[in-house]
């Protein structure tokens, strides 16, 4: 169940009862019962809140500013990180490697004003590193580089490699070999070890009307957390033998308690567990409260039991399939039609809520994803305690659209 019952669709209608659809928003109390949920999860570990998976800085600034156990940001584009970075935030950790010639110079020059708190950027191979040196200086202070490493399960003798396809570092000797090689580099510092198990920490393992599957991936993901275990802390304790690496990262919102548990591990990462998007609603480890969502208008009946809603073709990224769509969830009884999805400027619902809808109502859906969300609209409504409290600009209500 869980830690709070999500709000009902009279409810948000008296409190959004001056705000146009369409519009975005996200449930303070929601929001902030899935970070309290978290922190249980994690025990101990700080958590590093992802940043794409929120997209809007005065959330950012909120929930790090909430409780001591949020630590720092894992960002996702360097143009992104580094604006972060004169907006203020620290301890940064940019999480995909990047080939920007530009915003690598740029990031050399802050390095040089602040050498222990400038960004940590990912690496996973020697052109890596590299491109970053080719930027930098005869008197440039070192970069701090956080070395990806491989989380994917390699079953079947290698024949299968489940997990997301990223990093080429999967073994101890590669890992190893890279942190060598960044050794050997005066203008480079390895700082950090990443390792994202995206094949748990982000596939739900409880996928609605599908047993079959839903034991085929807790097997999986048993098998895969046991192997990642003894993996990440032999690569940890080998490149420990080379530098320091104060900083062990794994983990996202769906793996919170099993990587927060392996020892070698010094923090974790967590972002969609913040706004509890749709494809986190599948999982038997824990259970959050929808906090985002967005509102569409009613503008047509094309019969007594169907309504169209203006808009609603916000899909998440991934896959491809039915999962990415966004999720009819107030009233309660809401469908898509199977033929039109979710469309780019309308969007039919069906079910029998759809049958009491009449043109000027309003409906609410989630997305799949979570920060995609912020990529549609420029403002995000924050409620608190029954009542909008504020409306705050995602990044690209700011001008910022970085992926
Ligand atoms: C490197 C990395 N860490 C952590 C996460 C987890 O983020 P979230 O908690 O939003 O699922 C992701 C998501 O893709 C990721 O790419």
């Amino acid at each position: 169940m869980p830690s709070l019952p999500a709000r009902s669709y009279e409810e948000y209608e008296t409190i959004f009862a001056e705000v146009e659809a369409p519009f975005a928003f996200v449930d303070l109390d929601a929001m902030t019962a899935n970070a309290g949920e978290m922190l249980t999860r994690v025990g101990a570990k700080p958590i590093r809140v992802a940043s794409k998976s929120l997209r809007c800085r005065g959330l950012l600034e909120r929930i790090l500013h909430s409780d001591p156990g949020f630590e720092g940001l894992m960002t996702f584009t360097l143009p992104e990180t580094l604006w972060l970075a004169e907006h203020g935030f620290e301890n940064l950790l940019l999480a995909y490697p990047t080939a920007d010639a530009n915003a690598l110079s740029e990031l050399a020059l802050r390095s040089v004003a602040n050498p222990e708190g400038a960004p940590i950027v990912m690496v996973d191979c020697v052109d890596h590193l590299d491109a970053i040196e080719s930027v930098l200086g005869a008197g440039a202070a070192p970069v701090r580089v956080c070395i990806d490493l491989d989380a994917s399960w390699w079953a079947l003798g290698g024949r299968v490699k489940l997990g997301p396809k990223r990093s080429p570092v999967h073994t101890v000797e590669q890992a190893v070999q890279l942190a060598r090689e960044i050794e050997r580099r005066p203008q480079l510092t390895p700082a950090a070890l990443m390792a994202y198990e995206g094949q748990i920490a982000g596939v739900g393992d409880r996928p609605p009307g599908q047993r079959l599957r839903g034991g085929a991936i807790r097997f999986m993901q048993r098998r895969s957390a046991a192997e990642l275990a003894e993996r990440r802390a032999a690569v940890v304790a080998a490149i420990r033998e080379i530098a320091a690496l104060p900083i062990v990262n794994g983990g996202g919102t769906g793996s919170l308690e099993l990587t927060a548990a392996e020892e070698c591990v010094t923090e974790v990462t967590a972002g969609s567990g913040f706004y509890a998007p749709a494809l986190f609603d599948h999982y038997s480890r824990f259970a959050l409260t929808p906090a985002a969502g967005f509102a569409l208008p009613i503008v047509r009946k094309p019969t007594a039991n169907v309504a169209t809603a203006l808009g609603g073709g916000y899909l998440a990224s991934g896959g491809g399939d039915s999962a990415r769509l966004p999720v009819p969830w107030l009233p309660r009884g809401l469908r898509l039609d199977p033929e039109e999805g979710a469309g780019e400027v309308q969007t039919p619902l069906l079910g029998a809520a759809a049958a009491q809808l009449s043109i000027g109502d309003r409906v609410y859906l989630r997305h799949a994803k979570a920060g995609e969300l912020c990529e549609r609209f420029d403002v995000l409504h924050l409620v608190e305690g029954g009542a909008v409290v504020d409306a705050v600009p995602t990044y690209r209500g700011e001008g910022k659209t970085f992926l």
